[in-house]
């Protein structure tokens, strides 16, 4: 039930932003699983990948980021990475980073932890509040932004901003939108 727009590149044939409504957190679990199985196996072979999520205080990016991170087969708590920062997480064949800005107010901590070069090695990173990292950061691969019209409702915009990120984009569209009356631009 995710109503769906899909907006050509100019530039390619892949579609390089598509808005999603998740009607509720169902929804979210379904994009967040998506994504992860079409992540999955360029993980494993050592590819790297950025996907920012934006998004105010509750819009679902914690919320989205679990989601992935089970689908790629994370067990047990999955902690908020607020107060370290990133919390990593060992899978089999590659780490997840996960990033939360949102109390990052010190550039000189990005060389000093070491962020500079989790971010040049492979691995997946998903990065909440990247607005407060601005200028450190590399281009993502994928944006996502969350917007909250009600208590259980998303509407989601996908961007995608490499040929990866394009390629995963694909992934998580629902395979038949129209037959679920989503309009459709392709
Ligand atoms: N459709 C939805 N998608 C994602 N989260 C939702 C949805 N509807 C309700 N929620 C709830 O919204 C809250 C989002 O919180 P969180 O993920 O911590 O936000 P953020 O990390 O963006 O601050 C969670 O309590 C989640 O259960
Ligand atoms: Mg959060």
């Amino acid at each position: 039930m995710t109503h769906v727009t899909i907006v050509a590149s100019p530039t390619a044939s892949v579609a390089s932003e598509v808005d999603l409504t998740w009607r509720d957190e169902s929804a979210c679990a379904a994009t967040a699983t998506a994504l992860a199985q079409a992540l999955r196996a360029g993980l494993e072979g050592g590819a790297s990948m950025v996907i920012e999520l934006h998004g105010t205080l509750g819009a679902g990016k914690t919320t989205f980021t679990r989601h992935l991170l089970r689908a790629l087969g994370v067990q047990g708590r999955i902690k908020s990475p607020s107060y370290a920062v990133v919390e990593p997480h060992e899978l089999p064949g590659h780490t997840v980073h996960h990033f939360d800005f949102y109390r990052f107010n010190d550039p000189q901590e990005w060389e000093d932890a070491g962020f500079r070069d989790l971010f040049a090695a492979p691995g997946l990173k998903l990065v909440e509040w990247p607005d407060k990292a601005a200028g450190l950061l590399p281009t993502p691969d994928l944006r996502l932004h969350l917007a909250v019209p009600d208590e259980t409702r998303r509407e989601v915009k996908l961007e995608a901003l490499s040929p990866e990120g394009r390629a995963a984009l694909s992934a998580v569209i629902p395979s038949s939108p129209a037959a679920e009356g989503g309009p459709v631009h392709a």
